[in-house]
């Protein structure tokens, strides 16, 4: 860890900070023009391996927007290739698995013993950390197994998780199989790069929310905690995020996972509240209001801001990733306006969530 002490990773503790911190989910990416300009001569794979393609990536969108946190430039499905799939991206259509997962003895295949592999993550966690020292801190991430799993036994994306949620109920030994595996690559994978210096390690858990509470409870909890409990032995807090969780975010909250990150579909402080107001809380902005007018962007960054009310342990984010096409102009003019807002509140509303008293 090289900035404990930022904005950033005070508020995953649950700290109080002059100014609410913001980052955004893929802040590196198509919308902004010095990412493309590398794209034009490497593909996505290709920056995530060659590190100081990715740290580059990772250090130029983190100041070009002046947000309080790096996330690592890498991706979701990079453990699947050391896990003997393969996977491309195709353009416009998004990633594409070869061989998809459909019965146990797919799942008996699959590989847990060559997470080493996936290092020039960690190396590029290194190179950014480097850079800044103590005064950005930089995020790793990993998907969360039920999300890898629906990528992993879909081929790709989907719209009724229907392959996954088959395997799921069918056949539940191979189910555990799969999420067992994934977990042991994965916490292998983020534990690494958290001694590479990252600060605090997302888990994208984005499309949880086409389960129903009792399943989630039964199919994804209890893995899940096993990967949020192995980041956390690594010291350092543990983001766990999905969208469209409204219904699961209590259970979701037994991982125990420090921070939880929450998309548009609820308000903040209704989220806050289903989670019995404890630890922090990561969001919400609809991305899609980067692309309206200022005056609509800043009236809805301001509500998500009253409704954290001046709190310790809100980290501003928007509800999913920046999406292709965004301005870059309104995406630093938001960073402005929640630094600014939230100065505001932090000064008149003191409130500790810990009863710490700093
Ligand atoms: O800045 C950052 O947030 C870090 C980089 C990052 C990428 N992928 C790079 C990337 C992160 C955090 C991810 C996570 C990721 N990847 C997720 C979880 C987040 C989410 O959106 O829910 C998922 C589901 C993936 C898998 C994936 N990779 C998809 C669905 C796509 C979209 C395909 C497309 O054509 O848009 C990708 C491609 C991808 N990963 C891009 C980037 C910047 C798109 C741009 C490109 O092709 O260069």
């Amino acid at each position: 860890m090289a900035a404990p002490e930022s904005k950033f990773v005070r508020a995953c503790r649950g700290q109080s900070t002059p100014v609410t911190p913001v980052w955004f989910m893929r802040q590196a990416g198509r919308y902004m023009a010095e990412y493309r300009e590398v794209r034009k001569h490497h593909s996505l794979v290709e920056i995530c391996k060659r590190s100081e393609l990715a740290a580059k990536v990772t250090i130029d969108a983190a100041e070009i927007l002046g947000v309080d946190a790096a996330i690592i430039f890498a991706d979701l499905l990079l453990p699947l290739e050391v896990m003997g799939m393969a996977f491309h991206f195709e353009s416009g259509e998004g990633p594409v698995i070869e061989k998809p997962v459909r019965a146990p003895a797919d799942v008996h295949a699959l590989r847990t013993d060559r997470a080493g592999e996936l290092g020039y993550v960690a190396e590029s966690v290194r190179l950014v950390a480097r850079h800044f020292g103590a005064k950005l801190p930089v995020i790793a991430f990993c998907g969360a197994p039920f999300t890898l799993a629906s990528y992993i036994i879909e081929g790709g994306g989907s719209r009724h998780y229907l392959e996954t949620k088959k395997l799921m109920y069918r056949s539940p030994e191979a189910w555990d199989e799969l999420m067992l595996k994934l977990v042991a690559v994965l916490s292998a994978y983020v534990v690494e790069q958290a001694r590479a210096g990252a600060d605090v390690v997302q888990i994208f858990d984005s499309w949880v929310g086409c389960l129903s509470p009792a399943d989630y409870r039964r199919y994804v909890l209890p893995r899940t905690t096993e990967l949020v409990q192995q980041v956390k032995r690594a010291a350092v807090p543990v983001i766990y995020f999905g969208t469209d969780t409204a219904t699961l975010l209590p259970a979701m909250k037994e991982t125990g996972a420090d921070v939880m990150g929450v998309d548009w579909r609820i308000g903040l402080d209704d989220a806050w509240r289903a989670l019995g107001n404890r630890g922090a809380i990561q969001g919400n902005l609809d991305p899609v209001l980067l692309f309206a007018n200022k005056k609509e962007l800043h009236a809805q960054a301001k509500d998500v801001l009253q409704r954290a009310g001046g709190r310790a342990g809100h980290i501003f984010n928007l509800g999913h990733g920046i999406l292709p096409g965004t301005p870059v102009e309104h995406v630093q003019d938001l960073v402005q306006l929640v630094h600014d807002y939230s100065a505001k509140y932090a000064t008149a509303a003191k409130v500790e969530w810990f009863g710490e008293s700093q």
